[in-house]
């Protein structure tokens, strides 16, 4: 064998015993349906124009899959006789949504390619990825690893052990994204997804009394709409741009202007990784898109099911 043989060789052996996330690939339905991402672009596209915050809710959906058990479509099952589902689980209840989405994606893509080959879990991530692109213009479009399959159980426990509540203190966020295989980066990037979409008063009503790491003014204007009793579901922008992907969520936190306990977490103004990381994005939208991304990505491929494993489902809300 030549030596450029021998090389080639080697490079394919090395290639295959380095595992990766390549389970996944971003090719898997271009062959089995051409139509399908298409498809689930355009009915995402008219769900945003129909409700510009579905976007945010869409992309919410998509990280408290991967949080629990990994990206396998789980939280969206309903409760049956053998399972509660993660519907009801504390950071879930009243709160999480899109599910109405879901099913006219899956029914529109299942129609296009003549059967259920797409399956929830992936719905999601593609549905994420569509958000962000067009609530944040072509910097942040990236190709979407696929080839997840859906889980055939979900767990409320998992839901509520696994997925950060909003009172949680820096080194308790650093701890929930490490123990999901993910770095302070990925948790100051992937926080950027409060870049969009609102939150509901109960959610941030300690921080508006009681903090003092909050603009007092910002604070003030908040207590209008977030009454210390009451209000509970009244709605709030995470920033000051709700409906735009951008770098405003950032420059907010450098303004002590995190909606949330746990987004002023990552801002302190001390100089630590974290608010080096807070303050380049607040200056630099290629920077956010960039990690934003690969983190997204990332998340994207924490414990897929892939193979044989799991199935397909046909309604995204039932085991088959
Ligand atoms: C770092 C830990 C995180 C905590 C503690 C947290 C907590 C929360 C809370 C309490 C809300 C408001 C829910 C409501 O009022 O109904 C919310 C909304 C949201 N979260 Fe997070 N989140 C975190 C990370 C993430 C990540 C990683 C993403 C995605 C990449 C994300 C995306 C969203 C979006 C888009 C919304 C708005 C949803 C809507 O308007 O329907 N969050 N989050
Ligand atoms: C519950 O589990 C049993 C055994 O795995 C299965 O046969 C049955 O279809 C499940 N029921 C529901 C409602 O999912
Ligand atoms: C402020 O903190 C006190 C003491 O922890 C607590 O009892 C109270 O409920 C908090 N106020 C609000 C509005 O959350």
């Amino acid at each position: 064998m030549a030596s450029s043989q021998i090389f080639v060789v080697m490079v394919t052996l090395v290639t295959l015993l380095i595992p990766t996330n390549s389970l996944l690939t971003p090719h898997f339905y271009d062959n089995v349906c051409p139509q399908a991402l298409p498809v689930i672009k355009s009915v995402v596209h008219q769900a945003i124009l129909k409700e510009k915050r579905i976007g945010a809710s869409l992309l919410r959906l998509h990280f408290h899959d991967c949080f629990v058990n990994g990206c396998d479509g789980s939280v969206l099952l309903d409760d049956t006789k053998n399972f509660t589902g993660e519907k009801t689980a504390f950071p879930n209840i009243n709160s999480i949504r899109g599910f109405s989405v879901v099913d006219d994606i899956k029914a529109a893509v299942d129609k296009a390619c003549k059967r259920p080959v797409v399956s929830c879990a992936d719905i999601l991530a593609i549905a994420a990825r569509d958000s962000v692109a067009i609530l944040g213009g072509p910097q942040l479009f990236y190709n979407v690893l696929l080839g997840r399959r859906d889980a055939r159980t979900a767990s409320k426990a998992a839901a509520n052990s696994n997925l950060p509540p909003p009172s949680f203190s820096f080194s308790q966020l650093i701890s929930n994204f490490k123990s999901h295989g993910l770095n302070v980066r990925d948790l100051v990037a992937l926080s950027g997804g409060h870049t969009i979409g609102f939150a509901k008063c109960n959610f941030f009503r300690n921080r508006i009394y009681n903090e003092t790491n909050i603009d007092p003014s910002f604070a003030a204007s908040l207590r209008k709409t977030c009454p210390r009793k009451g209000g509970d579901n009244n709605l709030t922008p995470l920033d000051a741009t709700p409906l735009r992907v951008d770098t405003t969520y950032y420059t907010d936190l450098v303004h002590k202007k995190g909606l949330l306990h746990s987004d002023q977490q990552l801002y302190s103004g001390k100089g630590r990784e974290s608010d080096k990381l807070v303050e380049l994005y607040s200056k630099s939208p290629l920077a956010f898109a960039r990690d934003f991304k690969a983190s997204l990505i990332k998340m994207g491929n924490l414990k897929p099911l892939t193979g044989t494993q799991g199935e397909i489902r046909s309604n995204c809300r039932r085991v088959r």
